[in-house]
C-alpha cells in the first residue's frame, strides 16, 4: 500500500489539505497529517480542523512563531525525524508558507535514502516580487518536487520558463474551492452576517496582514484612512489577524479606524458566510482573491500585482492603483461596489468546479510508489 504523508503548518494550508486528506481516505489511503505548529491560535488553527472536519494531526511539530529562519529551521529539524518514522511514498505539501518549503527540502534531501517524493498542490503561481517571502517559498518548492499540481492554467507558462520538466507538472484546478463549495450550505446557515446585525449584500469586508503592507506604518496609515472613508459610506467589518492588532497599536492607529468593526480572526465557516455576504471585500489575500471570485464577490487586492491574475482575467478581483494612496483605495472600493455581485459560479476559472482533490490524488495514485517500483525492477 502507497503511504502518503501530507503537511499543513499555517491558516491557509488548512482549507487546501481538507478536501485532500478526505479523498486519499476515500481511496483507501490513509494519510497521517503533520501540524508543523506555525500557527498554533485556537482561532488561527484549531477552529479551521473543526469546521472543515480535518482529522486530529498525528504528529504535532509545535514550531511556533518565529523569525523566517527560526521558523524554517525548525520545521525541518522538527520534521525530519517525523520522515524517517513514516517512510512514505509521498510527501504532500500545500501553498507557498514557510512550512511548505520546509517540509519539501527536507523530503527532497531524504529522497535518495527513502525514496520519497515530493507533491506540491498550488504549483506554478509568480507574483515576480522576490521581496514577498511567499514568492521565494513557492520558487523552491516548485524547483523541488517531484509532482507540480496548478491550481489554474496561468502557472504553466510559469514553471516552463523556469525549466520545470513538463511530465511532472499536472493541471488539478483550485483545491481550496473544493471545500468552499462543500461548506458553502453550512457556512450560509450560521447566518453571520445577520449575527453581526450587517445588511446583506451591504457591507465591507476586509482583510489585512502580508508584512510589505502591516509592517509598514504608511502603508498601513493609508489603506486603514481608505477603510474609514469607506466606512461612512456602508458598514466595514475587519476580521484582524494577530500581527496587524500588534502594528495598529504600536503605529498609534487604532483611532484612525473608527467607524470600522475590528473583530477577531473568524473560523472558516464564518468567513465564508461574511465573505457571501458582502458587497465588496478588501484584502491582501491570496486566498479571498481567490474565494471571492468563486462567489461572484467584488475584491479589490491592496497589493501591487497578484499571483492569481486569473481572478482578475476571469473573475471579480481588481488591484488597487498603485503606489497604495487613501484616495486610490477609495475609488478602487467605490468602482467594485458599482460593479456588483455576480451569481456565485457564474464565470468560474477552469478546474475551479469542486473536484480538485480528485485529480491531485489520480495524478499521485498514477505515479505510485517509487519504491515499489523500484524493488519490482530489481526483481
Ligand atoms: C503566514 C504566511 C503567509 C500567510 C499567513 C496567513 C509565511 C512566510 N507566511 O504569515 O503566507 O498568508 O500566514 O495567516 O509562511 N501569530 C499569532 N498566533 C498564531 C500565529 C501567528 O499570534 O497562531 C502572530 C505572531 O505574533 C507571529 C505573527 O503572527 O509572530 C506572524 O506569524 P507567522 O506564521 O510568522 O506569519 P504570518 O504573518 O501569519
Amino acid at each position: 500500500m502507497m503511504r502518503v504523508l501530507v503537511v499543513a503548518g499555517a491558516r491557509p494550508n488548512f482549507m487546501k489539505v481538507a478536501p485532500v486528506v478526505a479523498e486519499l481516505g476515500r481511496r483507501g489511503i490513509d494519510p497521517p497529517l503533520v501540524h508543523t505548529g506555525q500557527h498554533y491560535d485556537e482561532r488561527m488553527s484549531d477552529a479551521f480542523f473543526r469546521d472543515l472536519g480535518i482529522p486530529a494531526p498525528a504528529y504535532h511539530l509545535g514550531v511556533g512563531s518565529g523569525s523566517h529562519a527560526v521558523q524554517t529551521a525548525g520545521v525541518m529539524t522538527a520534521f525530519e525525524p517525523v520522515l524517517r518514522d513514516v517512510r512514505p511514498d509521498w510527501v504532500v505539501v500545500v501553498g507557498d508558507v514557510n512550512s511548505t518549503l520546509a517540509c519539501a527540502l527536507v523530503a527532497a534531501k531524504l529522497q535518495p535514502e527513502l525514496g520519497c517524493r515530493v507533491a506540491h498542490v498550488e504549483a506554478g503561481l509568480r507574483s515576480g516580487d522576490w521581496r514577498m517571502p511567499e514568492e521565494v517559498n513557492r520558487v523552491l518548492t516548485d524547483r523541488l518536487s517531484d509532482l507540480l499540481l496548478t491550481p489554474s492554467r496561468d502557472a504553466h507558462p510559469n514553471l516552463r520558463a523556469e525549466g520545470i520538466p513538463g511530465e511532472r507538472v499536472v493541471f488539478a484546478g483550485n483545491v481550496m474551492i473544493d471545500t468552499l463549495f462543500a461548506q458553502l450550505p453550512a457556512a450560509r446557515a450560521l447566518g453571520t452576517p445577520e449575527s453581526l446585525g450587517l445588511p446583506r449584500g451591504g457591507y465591507a469586508v476586509v482583510t489585512l496582514h502580508r508584512p510589505s503592507m502591516v509592517d509598514d506604518p504608511l502603508a498601513l496609515a493609508q489603506a486603514v484612512g481608505a477603510l474609514a472613508d469607506a466606512a461612512r459610506e456602508m458598514p466595514v467589518v475587519f476580521p484582524m489577524h494577530p500581527r496587524t492588532r500588534r502594528n495598529v497599536e504600536r503605529f498609534g492607529l487604532a483611532g484612525a479606524l473608527d467607524g470600522v468593526r475590528v473583530l477577531e480572526p473568524l473560523g472558516y465557516r464564518e468567513m465564508l458566510g461574511l465573505t457571501d455576504g458582502g458587497a465588496v471585500v478588501l484584502t491582501d489575500s491570496g486566498g479571498l482573491q481567490e474565494e471571492t471570485t468563486a462567489l461572484g464577490v467584488p475584491c479589490v487586492t491592496l497589493r501591487e500585482q497578484t499571483e492569481r491574475p486569473v481572478t482578475v482575467s476571469e473573475g471579480t478581483n481588481r488591484l488597487a492603483p498603485w503606489p497604495l494612496t487613501r484616495g486610490g483605495v477609495l475609488s478602487a472600493f467605490r468602482a467594485a461596489a458599482a460593479e456588483g455581485r455576480r451569481p456565485p459560479g457564474e464565470r468560474s476559472p477552469e478546474g475551479w468546479d469542486g473536484r480538485a482533490a480528485e485529480r491531485v490524488v489520480a495524478a499521485i495514485r498514477e505515479r505510485g510508489s517509487a519504491r515499489m517500483q523500484e524493488s519490482a525492477a530489481g526483481e
